[in-house]
């Protein structure tokens, strides 16, 4: 018989390794990786006798489907964000980093969902049921039907919401504190996560119920993060915000039901979360029109257009090396458009240390933003506010050329909606909206921009000069 051989299993990515390593190869992060009882759980290989197949009746594309039957919670930016809400019989991932309110946005689902008629079942391994209870009173949850249970245990979970009328929508807080007495790995680990969850998804496609998994992010090794799990459920979101803001995004990167774009905003109160239906008036908010190195990008998440400020300051440096720093946004993104700026546009950059911040504690990903973010730059380096009136978007390539964005009307139409009526957008956009008083000024390429702004101060020196 083999020998059993024990493995090396990265915590953060599940990569396996024959030997123990520092340094994942698969992810790159440091002591994530823990050795790991290969028998048992998943991955284990086949059993000791191999069984003979059986084989299934093979089917076609087309035929009989139906809409996948939906679990509406009644809280728009978590319906959105879910593409329409929970779908029975399947399994929901929920991550984030801790601390950042997920027990809390899910307590406050379940007493919707309940409240609509639903049978939920919290079940929370992380909290006793009395603290449970006091989050719940203080959402105003507690007067509902929510069914409760604090276990860690994979099988008596199982027996305990197999039991009864079938639940509508079973809650996992959280899948890191699961353990199953089949999978032999410490609790927290890659094989206890993975066993654990594979078998709550299984209850889930046979009951119908639809189950909602929460994971933790984790930083350090040791515990599994919910990317181990990624690949086995139908569909991922991430709880995330600054935890110096309230701001609450819920972001989906995985949907086998709906679109991956869409993204649910909420602000934390000592009320619970709070819908956000125009995040662009919350991030807009503390806005100081004046001040150079402020542009209003005029960006998108999936379906819906949100306004956000990106802030650029550029100052003398003291160092050798002048000093990049970046939230929010992509800092090797931000090395490109320096590059393009001092290569196409004549602006030396090189001694100077460069700050970049989105307003709000959010994060852009689109590259839509590069316009935003050089008026930005080269107005803090000129020392001139932009208009306060004027959004800006495009995509910039090396070449300096700036590139249309799609949906190029629905962020017009938004920035019009709060009051902007100019746009720097790029020349060949498609769909401008005519007739709508707006002024929309078209650029071919990023010295354009540059001579814009620089043009507004000759602009500003003539009027100094006429007083
Ligand atoms: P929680 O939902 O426990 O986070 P997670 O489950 O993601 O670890 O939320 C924890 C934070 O939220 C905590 O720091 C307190 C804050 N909070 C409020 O500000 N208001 C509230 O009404 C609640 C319930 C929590
Ligand atoms: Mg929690």
């Amino acid at each position: 018989m083999a020998k059993a051989r024990t493995q090396f299993v990265c915590q953060n990515c599940g990569t396996v390794h024959s030997r123990w390593v520092g340094k994942c190869e698969g992810c790159g992060e440091w002591n994530t990786v823990v050795e790991e009882d290969p028998m048992g759980g998943i991955g284990a290989g086949p059993g000791k006798v191999p069984k003979k197949g059986r084989p299934v009746a093979l089917t076609t594309l087309s035929g009989e489907t139906e809409e996948a039957p939906r679990i509406h919670t009644g809280i728009a930016e978590l319906d959105r964000a879910t593409g329409g809400g929970f779908v029975r019989g399947s399994a929901v991932l929920i991550g984030g980093d801790p601390g950042i309110g997920k027990s809390t946005l899910l307590m406050q689902s379940a007493a919707a969902l309940s409240r609509r008629g639903h049978r939920i079942i919290y079940v929370s391994g992380e909290e006793a049921v009395a603290q449970v209870r006091l989050r719940a009173q203080r959402l105003g949850a507690h007067e509902t039907d929510v069914l409760l249970a604090a276990e860690t245990n994979v099988e008596d979970i199982l027996a305990t919401v197999g039991e009864g009328k079938r639940p509508d929508l079973v809650i996992i807080d959280s899948i890191q504190t699961l353990w199953s007495d089949t999978a032999e790995a410490a609790p927290g680990t890659v094989t206890q996560v993975r066993t654990g969850v594979q078998a709550m998804i299984r209850f889930a496609k046979q009951t119908g119920a639809a189950m909602v998994l929460v994971g933790h992010v984790t930083k350090e090794g040791q515990i599994a993060g919910p990317r181990v799990v990624e690949h086995m459920v139908d569909a991922v979101l991430y709880f995330e915000g600054d935890r110096g803001h309230h701001y609450r995004i819920l972001r989906t990167v995985k949907n086998r039901f709906g679109p991956t774009d869409e993204i649910g905003v909420f602000e934390m109160s000592d009320m619970g979360l709070r819908e956000v239906s125009n995040p662009s008036e919350l991030f807009l908010g503390e806005r100081n029109a004046k001040a150079p190195g402020a542009a209003v990008f005029a960006g998108m998440e999936g379906t819906r257009p949100v306004l956000v400020e990106v802030q650029a300051l550029v100052a003398p440096t003291s160092l050798g090396t002048p000093r990049r720093a970046v939230v929010g946004w992509d800092s090797a993104r931000l090395s490109m458009i320096l590059a393009v700026l001092e290569a196409h546009c004549g602006v030396r950059l090189g001694q100077h240390d460069v700050y970049l911040n989105v307003a709000g504690g959010y994060r852009i990903s689109e590259p839509a933003a590069d316009l935003a973010v050089a008026s930005a730059l080269v107005s803090s380096l000129a020392g001139l506010a932009l208009p306060s009136d004027c959004v800006y978007f495009g995509e910039v390539s090396l070449s300096g050329a700036v590139r249309p964005v799609a949906h190029t009307a629905q962020r017009l139409k938004e920035a019009e909606k709060l009051g902007f009526s100019q746009a720097v957008l790029p020349a060949g956009s498609a769909d401008l909206p005519k007739g709508t008083g707006g002024r929309w000024n078209e650029i071919e390429g990023l010295p354009d921009l540059v001579a814009r702004i620089a043009g507004s101060k000759n602009a500003l020196t003539r009027q100094d000069e006429d007083v």
